[in-house]
């Protein structure tokens, strides 16, 4: 590809696209780690562990970005992403008043969406492989929204396809008895109708606003796609998780 083509694709990419990280909540399951700083801020190979999810956005050609966090540290994302000249992207920041959930962070991102669509990213997933692809997946949708699925050994601690053949017919928030062994990870690629929906989900048992509640909706109405993870993938929000995101991050062969 000549240079000029490869800008030609980011311009057209982001224009399409806005990226949303995730990066409040409390990791409290990291606890000491988590009692002077955010889990997203942790280090991650040789970076904080945010960078991650910038560079994946950024190489997926998403140069708009917005950040929730918690009030109690959003000073220190600032000083750690800046504006974004150090990435090649534009940062805006939000702040999550209180931990209600993924879709409560969500409806933060109204207002900067702007009646686009949007990739949101959990702060705290690590992948070994670009999301690239699936971004490219969801541009050439059209309506809807995207998961990504990964066969994962212990899959009651996530939100878990039910699949029947290669169709996703449920999706179910930690079940104690999963039906299969493929995760939704946390990445997710909605449509401007994300928001309505948000609007008419009902907090969980555990009391939080559940992306999974979201993504059911889309389900119901025959619009929800999904990409299978290519490489590993850790939501490193424990000690072991967070090694094993240590690793793949340093071991991984750049693309
Ligand atoms: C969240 C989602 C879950 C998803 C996971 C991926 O869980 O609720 O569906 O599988 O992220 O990291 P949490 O990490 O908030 O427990």
């Amino acid at each position: 590809m000549k240079p000029q083509e490869a800008s030609a694709e980011r311009i057209s990419t982001s224009e399409n696209l806005r990226g949303v990280i995730l990066a409040g909540g409390l990791g409290t399951r990291l606890h000491p780690l988590t009692k002077v700083t955010s889990k997203h801020l942790l280090p991650v190979g040789n970076e904080p562990m945010i960078f991650h999810c910038v560079k994946q956005l950024t190489s997926a050609g998403v140069t708009d970005i917005l950040v929730v966090t918690n009030p109690e540290y959003v000073g220190d994302f600032v000083k750690v992403l800046g504006g974004g000249a150090e990435f090649g992207c534009e940062f805006t920041y939000r702040v999550q008043e209180e931990a209600r959930g993924i879709a409560h962070a969500l409806a933060l991102a109204e207002g900067f969406a702007a009646g686009g669509k949007i990739v949101v990213l959990l702060g705290d997933n690590v992948f070994e492989s670009p999301i690239r692809p699936a971004v490219a997946d969801f541009l050439a949708q059209g309506e809807g929204a995207r998961v990504m699925l990964k066969r994962v050994p212990d899959p009651a601690r996530y939100g878990v396809a039910v699949l029947d053949g290669n169709r996703i017919v449920a999706i179910e928030e930690k079940p104690p008895h999963p039906k299969s062994d493929y995760a939704v990870v946390g990445v997710y690629f909605y449509d401007a109708a994300v928001f309505d929906i948000i609007r008419t989900v009902e907090p969980s048992a555990r009391g939080e606003y559940e992306i999974t509640a979201v993504n059911n909706v889309y389900l119901c109405r025959g619009m929800l796609d999904y990409s299978i993870v290519r490489g590993k993938w850790v939501d490193a929000g424990t000690f072991d998780a967070l090694t094993e995101a240590h690793h793949i991050l340093l071991e991984r062969i750049p693309d």
